[in-house]
This record gives C-alpha cells, sequence and structure tokens, in this order.
C-alpha cells in the first residue's frame, strides 16, 4: 500500500483529527515563508521588527513592516491546501485545526474557528486597556491609537520573547493530546511549543503524517512523511 493510501485509510477511520499548520501551506497563495530561501527572516532581523523591546523601541517602524505585510496580503486567496482543510473539517469528525500562520486564510477558505496561536495580522490591540479589534485598514496610520482609550495599539501577534495566551495555548494542546489522526503541515518545527505537538500526538499514540516539501526535525518522528506541496498532496487525502 502507498504511503498516500495508508494515510487515507487512517483519516476514513479517524475520530479526532489535529491539524497543525505553519507558513508552508500558505506559499502557493504566494505568502513569503520565514526560512529558507526568500523567507521574510533571510532579510529582516526579527529582533528588529517582532519583539516588544522593537515595539518600544520604534513603535512606526513596527507597524510599518506589518503595514507591508498587510499590503502584501490584499487580494491574496486561500489556495488547494487551505480549501482541503475546509472540506476536512466539514467531512471528519473532531476536527481542530491549530495554525501558526497570522494570515487569516483558513478562515477564508471556511475552517471555522481555527486556534491562531501566533495571533491573526488583521487584529489589534491596545497597549492600555487591551482590547482586541479586527482592523482590515491597509495601511493603518502609524502608530495608530485605541478608537477607546487613545492609547498605542500594537498588532495582536505573538512576538519572540511573548508568551502565548493560555487559552490558546490550551486548545492547541488537548486538540494533539487527544487525537488519533495529526497532520503537520508546511512547518519547519523549529519555532515552540508547535514544533513538540508532532512528538505529543505521537506519544499519546496518534498516527502522524507529515507534508512538507523537505525534511524537518519531525520527519523522525512522523508515522508518514509526505514530502512535496501541500496544495497538491492535502486534496488528495480528502475522503472521497
Ligand atoms: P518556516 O518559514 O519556518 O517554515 C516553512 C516550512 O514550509 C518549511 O519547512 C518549508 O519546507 C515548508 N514549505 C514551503 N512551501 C511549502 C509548500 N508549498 N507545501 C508544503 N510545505 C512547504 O515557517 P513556520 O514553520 O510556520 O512566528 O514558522 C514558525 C514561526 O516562525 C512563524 O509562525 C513565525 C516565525 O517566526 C511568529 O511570527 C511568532
Amino acid at each position: 500500500m502507498s504511503d498516500l493510501d495508508r494515510v487515507r485509510q487512517r483519516l476514513a477511520a479517524s475520530q479526532r483529527l489535529a491539524v497543525l499548520t505553519g507558513a508552508g501551506i500558505s506559499a502557493e497563495s504566494g505568502v513569503p515563508t520565514f526560512r529558507g530561501p526568500g523567507g521574510l527572516w533571510c532579510n529582516h532581523r526579527a529582533e528588529d521588527l517582532a519583539t516588544p523591546e522593537a515595539f518600544h523601541r520604534d513603535p512606526k517602524l513596527v507597524w510599518e513592516w506589518y503595514n507591508m505585510r498587510r499590503t502584501a496580503l490584499v487580494g491574496v486567496q486561500p489556495n488547494p491546501g487551505h480549501h482541503a482543510l475546509a472540506v476536512m473539517q466539514e467531512k471528519l469528525p473532531g476536527f481542530n485545526l491549530v495554525t501558526q500562520n497570522v494570515d487569516g486564510l483558513h478562515a477564508v477558505a471556511g475552517n471555522s474557528d481555527p486556534v491562531e496561536i501566533h495571533g491573526n495580522i488583521w487584529k489589534v490591540r491596545c497597549t492600555a486597556c487591551h482590547a482586541i479589534t479586527g482592523d482590515h485598514r491597509v495601511p493603518i496610520p502609524t502608530p495608530p491609537s485605541c478608537a477607546a482609550c487613545g492609547a498605542l495599539l500594537r498588532p495582536h501577534i505573538v512576538w519572540f520573547g511573548e508568551s502565548l495566551d493560555s487559552d490558546v495555548l490550551e486548545r492547541a494542546f488537548a486538540a494533539f493530546e487527544y487525537c488519533d489522526v495529526a497532520l503537520i503541515v508546511g512547518t519547519s518545527g523549529v519555532v515552540q511549543p508547535a514544533a513538540s505537538l508532532a512528538d505529543l500526538a505521537r506519544r499519546r499514540g496518534a498516527f502522524v503524517v507529515e507534508v512538507n516539501l523537505e525534511p524537518t526535525p519531525a520527519t523522525g518522528v512522523v508515522d508518514v512523511a509526505l514530502h512535496g506541496r501541500a496544495g497538491e498532496i492535502l486534496p488528495q487525502l480528502l475522503p472521497g
């Protein structure tokens, strides 16, 4: 039996499916990844742009970077990989989607309630009253201020050195602790805690599948590694 057939068979029998996605799933929509050739962290220093210290030092510079990323996302559409995950949510029981992506494309594709562990680029958070609001302005006037209290707004994104929201983290860990099949899609698996989810699922007895262009640190712990483009592989995994 081919690896693809094994995965299809496991998915068809699954009662609780957990999916983790990273930047690779949006690559075919034209969104740059973080690492590898052309990745955002190849041309920019994370410590200058994606840390609380960087924002404290120069909020305008940080907002300009997020404005650049928001501008690049205008008109970007989900690809067949995103759509396949939306169909899985519709057809398979116990579906949970955890994403490291902040682009919001899973929701646009139709996934309801994805667990966005690193936040969402289309949301802003007040640095004083902590109110979180949706904000689709492109560009956002920099630096923007809170409509409720007038204080400085920041992107609703988890930066390096910051903790993840505890409720969000709990949902992510629960999804992988109690799943029977785990799909790890388009992530380099080097950023914690997301990087530990494949191993957690495996230790709890789940059948773990990686979908990635290339081997990653997770490849050694998964049951099946499918190497190729997520937009081509995921549609082939859909139940008939
Ligand atoms: P990375 O840029 O680290 O990794 C992207 C992964 O996607 C790589 O393993 C690629 O091989 C794979 N890939 C690229 N194109 C693909 C395709 N078409 N199909 C399948 N796989 C493909 O991105 P992440 O792992 O998501 O955090 O990075 C994790 C976190 O690091 C991000 O959420 C971000 C970053 O710093 C924050 O901003 C907090």
